[in-house]
């Protein structure tokens, strides 16, 4: 089988070097990739999101499934584009269509959809510019912190917690007033909910569902949870808190009736669902969903599975992938990011990366990086994952530590302390 993975990330280079590993697979291309990728598959110079450059790719390289990285394509809906194209509707996409995708797209929709399908999250309204005075007055209803969040897709920058009152009635004017463009045109504001994260990840063909390992991500740039929020600093499978009886809450609660949702209310979704939960007193809670794998759970939880990848790819595609296995690894797996110093606010690119060759025994996936002139450079903020084993999360977290230490690039940085404060 020939697969073309979509997206260029961390998350896409957990995910072709987890294929790559299938003997289903002939051939793997990534577009665009990155020069991490390129060690697994065929890099194509193609955006995710270039969906007419995709389409001649795919019937140009006799492509059997597309699996689909990032939401970007999915909230443009390239899983449509695929079913209503004459050529292109017999090869399977692995994501959900745009109405799935809407899931992610917008907060006031899976707010909405988890009050219809009685799923437990934080109470909320949603307010627009013709109701900002209901708005105000709705704070004012709320215990600090409050909570806003833009309706839309702002690349992780959309959601507030302000301390005070005062605060959140400043930042809700100026989001209704347009601070996050359209995407802040409606604002959901919600109950503050306090306990620790969990991300917990399926696997759907719309009637039956795996339950892949879960993972907890580490956010905050500074060790010991401080700082600024970044895209993620590293990521633990499996997380302690849960247990085989919270997980059982969570499938009874939140997986099943999720997915029945989503076929009830007739939405086409084959592929990933992304539970963004906290444990509220014991009892799993969704802050969000998301319609995709998590970047840099996904450089953990690729390497706790166990069974062929493309197995269950095929059953999503399929629709029987009820009669796949899954099988998980029971060690425990501790993703290090590696930064450019000064990430995430402004940061250089360019710099040379030596040392990934002297790792052993871990696991390198490469997230913002690029060749240059054959060599390996830094191309973004969160510029490399390292991923070991390890009989447990001390264990797993001295070896990838150990293994950062090895690769080298000016003004590298990144966190001792993934996995310690559970
Ligand atoms: P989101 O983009 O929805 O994942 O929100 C970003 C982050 O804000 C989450 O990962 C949480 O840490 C935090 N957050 C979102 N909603 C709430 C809430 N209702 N209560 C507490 N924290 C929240
Ligand atoms: N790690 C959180 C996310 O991928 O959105």
């Amino acid at each position: 089988m020939n697969i073309l993975l979509l997206g260029s990330g961390g998350r896409e280079h957990a995910l072709a070097w987890k294929i790559a590993q299938s003997k289903k697979v002939d051939r793997l291309y990534i577009a665009p990739g990155n020069a991490g990728t390129s060690t697994v598959g065929q890099n194509v110079p193609l955006k995710a999101d270039d969906f007419n450059g995709i389409k001649q790719f795919v019937l140009d390289n006799g492509i059997d499934m597309v699996v689909v990285g990032p939401e970007d394509p999915l909230v443009k809906g390239v899983y449509d584009f695929f079913k209503n194209d004459s050529q292109l509707k017999g090869i399977p996409v692995i994501g959900p269509s745009k109405q799935g995708a809407v899931l992610e797209g917008s907060k006031d929709f899976a707010k909405g959809f988890m009050q219809r399908h009685g799923i437990p999250t934080a109470a909320y309204r949603t307010f627009t510019g013709d109701t900002l005075e209901e708005g105000l007055r709705f704070l004012e209803t709320l215990k600090a912190p409050y909570v806003l969040k833009a309706d839309g897709l702002c690349a992780g920058k959309g959601v507030l917690i302000l301390p005070t009152l005062d605060e959140a009635r400043k930042e809700l004017k100026e989001m209704l007033g347009g601070m996050f463009g359209t995407a802040s045109s409606s604002v959901v504001i919600e109950e503050f909910l306090s306990g620790i994260e969990c991300s917990v990840f399926v696997l759907t063909d719309g009637q039956h569902y795996k339950i892949l390992p879960e993972a907890k991500d580490y956010k905050r740039i500074g060790e010991h949870d401080t700082g600024l929020n970044t895209g993620g600093m590293g990521s633990v499978s499996p997380v302690p808190f849960a247990t085989s009886e919270w997980m059982q809450k969570v499938e009874d609660r939140i997986i099943r009736p999720t997915v029945e949702g989503l076929a009830e209310e007739g939405i086409d979704y084959k592929g990933f669902i992304f539970f963004g939960l906290i444990n509220v007193d014991g009892d799993p809670m969704v802050i969000e969903y998301n319609v995709r794998m998590g970047d840099p759970e996904t450089e953990s939880v690729m390497l706790r599975i166990k069974s062929d990848l493309v197995d269950l790819l095929e059953g999503v595609a399929r629709g029987d992938l009820d009669r796949r296995t899954l099988e998980i690894d029971g060690r425990s797996v501790v993703c290090v990011m590696l930064v450019s110093g000064g990430y995430p606010e402004a940061y250089e690119k360019g710099f040379p990366i030596t040392g990934i060759n002297e790792v052993t025994d871990s696991i390198v996936f490469h997230a913002g990086t690029a060749l240059k002139d054959g060599q390996v450079v830094t191309n973004g903020g969160r510029v490399i994952a390292v991923s070991s084993y390890g009989q447990n999360k001390e264990e797993a977290l001295k070896q990838s530590f150990e293994q950062a230490q090895k690769i080298r690039f000016e003004k590298k940085y990144f966190r001792s302390d993934i996995g310690q404060d559970l």
